[in-house]
């Protein structure tokens, strides 16, 4: 296992989006809305990054069968709490991949008629896009290579690594 970003690097760069997402939105709560599970680590770290008044909640999103990157269907497990007309929404997400899962949430949540909806991800490996996805804040583009720790998972596992790490010698 080797650290690819530090916790440190990971603070600077929450901070700085913080800081762009609160100048670059309008005046009102910004409703975050953060994919299960791996997003938790982020979303706590951003929230608090923010200025601005914020609303937090949870959606979950699973794939119907084994194989969702290449099936490309995804199901709602756990829907959120409140009601987005009208609101700016923020998606939280940790890591974009084929963005299968954050496509298919978009046209979920855009027929709910938000003011904004916008997606702010950890994590983009542009090179392994199957569906479009517009990530309007991304963190850090990494390469090819698969990751955990700050919430990102292999088997349920090394979710509360402190840095993100990158697996070797698994897929
Ligand atoms: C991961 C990650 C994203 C999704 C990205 O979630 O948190 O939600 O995969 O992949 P995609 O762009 O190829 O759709 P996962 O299904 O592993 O669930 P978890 O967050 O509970 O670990």
């Amino acid at each position: 296992m080797r650290v690819l970003i530090s916790e440190s690097q990971i603070q600077d760069r929450v901070r700085e989006l913080g800081a762009r997402i609160d100048a670059e939105y309008a005046e009102g709560p910004i409703y975050l809305v953060a994919i299960l599970k791996g997003a938790c680590f982020f979303l706590a770290d951003l929230a608090r990054a923010l200025k601005r008044p914020v609303r937090i909640d949870f959606i979950g999103i699973s794939s119907y069968g084994q194989n969702r990157t290449t099936s490309g269907e995804v199901k709602l497990t756990k829907d959120l709490d409140f009601s987005i007309e009208g609101v700016d929404v923020l998606v939280v997400e940790d890591i974009v991949d084929s963005g299968v899962t954050l496509n298919y949430l978009m046209h979920v949540l855009e027929q709910r008629k938000p003011r904004t909806l916008r997606v702010v991800a950890l994590l983009d490996k542009p090179g392994r896009r199957l569906k479009p996805v517009q990530v309007t804040y991304a963190g850090f583009e990494i390469p090819d290579v698969f990751v955990v720790g700050y919430g990102l998972d292999y088997a349920e596992g090394y979710r509360n690594l402190r840095d993100i790490c990158v697996l070797e010698g698994e897929p």
